[in-house]
């Protein structure tokens, strides 16, 4: 193994601490090698029983994200009009996706019952594929960010209604949407606390010794 010197560390955690979800993009494309160098680095994640349950789908085709961007279009105009008063007047006022500009659009399905790994450490918590999945998804997001890409995580989508717009085998489960592409600016801050949405909280001591 490698030695990782003090300054690789140092800079290991300026990567963590400049880590942004990024919702405004660049519309000029990441260079095929490069995304799908990132895409590859995902798959060094860990997993459960070594299940590599991670199925990442790039969606370019325009109809189809389209559809997505509909569906987010929706989903945030419930998510909306749930909220009242002065909380509905912040939320209004939040980007919430990237999805009209990032260059690159990225579907995270996970299986969640792969013959891959054979069952090993799943059967009390078979919820560990989902989290294999959500592994893959942070080493891709850390390896974008090191390589001067941002991603966005989607959430506020219907998953059944994206996993027939993407024509996916409906048993998979839709962990995240991922808007990709080159940031069009930085902050080593979340731009929902510069938005006065929610704030990082102090840093957080709740461990305890049993
Ligand atoms: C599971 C998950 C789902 C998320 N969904 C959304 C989303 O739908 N829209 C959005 O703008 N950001 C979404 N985010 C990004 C968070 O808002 C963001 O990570 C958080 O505000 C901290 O900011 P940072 O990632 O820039 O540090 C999501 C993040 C995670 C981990």
């Amino acid at each position: 193994m490698p030695a990782f010197s003090p300054v690789f560390s140092n800079q290991l955690h300026e990567l963590f601490r400049w880590r942004r979800d990024v919702r405004h993009f660049r519309c000029d494309p990441v260079p095929e090698p490069v995304l799908e160098g990132l895409l590859a680095t995902a798959c060094l994640a860990p997993s459960v029983g070594l299940s590599e349950p991670w199925r990442f789908v790039r969606v370019d085709d325009a109809d189809r994200r389209a559809a997505v961007r509909e569906d987010f279009s929706q989903c945030n105009a419930d998510a909306l009009a749930d909220r009242a008063g002065t909380d509905a007047q912040r939320y209004a006022r939040l980007k919430l996706a990237g999805l009209d500009d990032a260059p690159h659009h990225v579907a995270v399905l996970s299986h969640p019952d792969p013959v891959q790994g054979r069952g090993l450490g799943r059967a009390t918590m078979p919820q560990t594929t989902t989290w294999s999945t959500v592994m893959a998804i942070h080493t891709f997001w850390l390896a974008a960010t090191a390589a001067g890409v941002g991603v966005g995580w989607v959430s506020i989508i219907n998953p059944a209604r994206i996993k027939a717009i993407l024509d996916v085998d409906p048993a998979l489960e839709l962990v995240a949407y991922l808007c990709v592409g080159y940031p069009d600016g930085h902050a080593p801050t979340p731009e929902l606390e510069r938005r006065g949405w929610e704030q990082r909280a102090p840093e957080r001591r709740e461990w305890v010794r049993r």
